[in-house]
């Protein structure tokens, strides 16, 4: 069995998405939900969903080698950011070499970097006029937002949007493609 671990800051529906697409699938599972945030809405998720969570704070994640120690006591293949939003340390980095892929809520390289998540990702590209946004799916590294492209994927933006709407187009591509690029990158790699 291949094994997931995924890492959220905030609701998880990403995350729950993830679990329940690997729930009775013969080659991976989700392993665990970590999370640096104790009242993180995906934690009522995991308890419902049966799956281990387990928290960290800032310290144990940058300046030990607790969170990796974690993860390989979890047999871990591939390290899922799923609204995780704290810079990945390069310990983690340099043990899971293209084992940790990111999801962000726009085409980057646009509306990238520090700062830039969830909703006010979607306002920018409301204030911009953008025609299109959309979802990529990428390697992580040191920089935030600026590993390799694994997949993209778009959607329009009419004059009639509003940040809100722009992020449930987005969370629907989210839905439909992450579980997918996942299981691709596991089973076919
Ligand atoms: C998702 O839209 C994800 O792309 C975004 O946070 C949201 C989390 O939603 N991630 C980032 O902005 C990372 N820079 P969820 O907690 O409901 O899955």
């Amino acid at each position: 069995m291949k094994q997931i671990v995924i890492l959220a800051s905030g609701s998880g529906s990403n995350a729950e998405n993830i679990i329940t697409h690997f729930q009775n699938h013969p080659e991976i599972q989700v392993a665990a939900v970590l999370t640096n945030k104790k009242e993180a809405k995906v934690l009522e998720r995991c308890d419902r969903l049966q799956v281990p969570a387990f928290y960290f704070n800032r310290t144990s994640f940058r300046d030990s080698d607790s969170v990796v120690k974690l993860l390989q006591g979890l047999s871990t293949d591939l390290v899922v950011l799923a609204g995780f939003l704290w810079k990945i340390p390069e310990n983690m980095i340099a043990v899971y070499p293209n084992q940790i892929i990111n999801i962000h809520p726009a085409l980057l390289p646009k509306y990238g970097g520090k700062g830039m998540y969830g909703e006010r990702v979607h306002e920018a590209v409301k204030e911009n006029q953008e025609t299109e946004t959309g979802i990529t799916i990428h390697y992580v590294n040191e920089q935030y937002d600026e590993g390799a492209i694994i997949f993209q994927a778009k959607t329009q933006v009419t004059p009639n949007d509003d940040a809100n709407s722009i992020a449930e187009k987005v969370h629907q591509l989210e839905y439909e493609h992450f579980p997918q690029v996942i299981e691709k990158l596991l089973c076919n790699g």
